[in-house]
């Protein structure tokens, strides 16, 4: 049963022995059987694209580590693409897609209800990882929030300070605002078809709101995901929602209460000590080793995980990194987190 899982006892807000345990892009390029896999599949568009494959990477961390949590495989940029933005990822550079930059860009974009031509095979990786995870494993579908996801349509690329999605949120904050509204509309009818398919429990990646400040936050990051999540939970109240505010700062104080997520996940520059008694009094946190030390590994990565477990055992807590597993991290170091925290 999906409320038996330690995963979702956690997010519903029951503090945990020892924490569950998943960790952000845990299946990736530092598993030499997802290379594998991913040169089968040719490019990474088709990888998320072809269930079987989509379904085998997902499994791949969960054979290996068995986690608590299986995270789909897919990417927040399939969202542009089933709006009818042209995706690639060119290798060693990162995602490319056309931009939306004025009101006839945005208008050459699909409806909504569109989306789930182009988004079918995600679903279909949904229900067969529905039968194939072992009976405590939690399955997670995700979406990136409209924020970030715009971020990307906008420069048309990854940016370090996301300066064109700013530039045209201050030149043209009419379009820009129509852009955030189709994307919110977007995630949730993505999000409710991936309940629909079996996930257990939905993540919304906001990966660039540290960049947004003061009324920008609430109004780019706060707004959209208020009525994701409201909207989700008046179908859904018994699905657990995880949001990822990366880079919130001191705004992660409050963030679960404003939003009606039931976790917030703390990227790696959150003190545990201040999350525990900031944001942990709202409910579940999650995170957030450094991924770094999955690279550097030595004395450092079992102090560090040991004294976040300790900081945020006295309340719910998922334990997680703080951001993604990076290609370079030696998997070895994964068995390390593990058996610190479950020994
Ligand atoms: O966490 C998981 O294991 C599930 C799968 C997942 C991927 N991307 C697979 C992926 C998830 C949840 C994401 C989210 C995602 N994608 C985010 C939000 C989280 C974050 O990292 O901040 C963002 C911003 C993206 C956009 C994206 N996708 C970029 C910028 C890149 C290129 C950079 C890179 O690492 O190569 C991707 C590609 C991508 N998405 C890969 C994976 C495993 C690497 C592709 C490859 O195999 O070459």
């Amino acid at each position: 049963m999906t409320r038996d899982k330690k995963l979702v006892r956690a997010l519903r807000g029951e503090p945990q022995e020892i924490p569950p345990v998943w960790l952000m892009r845990q299946a990736g390029r530092y598993l030499p059987e997802y290379r594998s896999t991913r040169s089968l599949a040719g490019d990474f568009l088709s990888l998320c694209y072809t269930p079987d494959l989509a379904a085998e990477v997902t499994l791949q961390p969960i054979r290996r580590y068995d986690f608590d949590a299986a995270i789909l495989f897919a990417d927040i940029l399939l969202v542009p693409h089933a709006l009818g933005a042209d995706l690639s990822f060119e290798p060693g550079e990162g995602p490319r897609l056309s931009t939306v930059t004025d009101s006839a860009s945005l208008s050459s974009l699909k409806p909504v209800e569109e989306i789930h031509l182009t988004l079918a095979p995600v679903y279909e990786t949904l229900r067969i990882l529905s039968g194939a995870l072992p009976a405590g494993t939690a399955l997670i579908g995700f979406a990136g929030a409209p924020w970030t996801v715009a971020t990307y349509m906008v420069a048309g690329r990854g940016t370090p300070d996301q300066g064109p999605a700013h530039a045209l949120r201050t030149a043209d904050p009419v379009t820009f605002d129509a852009l955030i509204q189709l994307l919110t509309e977007a995630t949730i009818s993505y999000l409710s078809a991936q309940i629909e398919a079996g996930a257990e429990v939905v993540k919304l990646f906001d990966s660039w709101a540290g960049s947004l400040e003061g009324e920008a936050f609430d109004r780019y990051a706060i707004e959209p995901i208020v009525k994701i999540v409201a909207s989700l939970k008046s179908r859904w109240p018994e699905v657990p929602v995880i949001v990822f505010p990366r880079g919130a700062g001191s705004r992660y104080a409050g963030f679960a209460r404003t939003t009606g997520a039931d976790c917030v996940a703390l990227d790696s520059g959150v003190d545990a000590r201040w999350a525990a008694e900031r944001v942990q009094v709202d409910g579940c946190v999650q995170g957030n080793l450094d991924p770094g030390h999955l690279v550097t590994g030595g004395p450092a990565l079992v102090e560090e995980t040991c004294r976040i477990v300790r900081e945020l055992s006295g309340g719910p807590h998922v334990f997680n990194l703080g951001h993604g597993v990076t290609p370079d991290a030696d998997p070895a170091n994964v068995h390390r987190i593990l058996e610190a925290i479950r020994r």
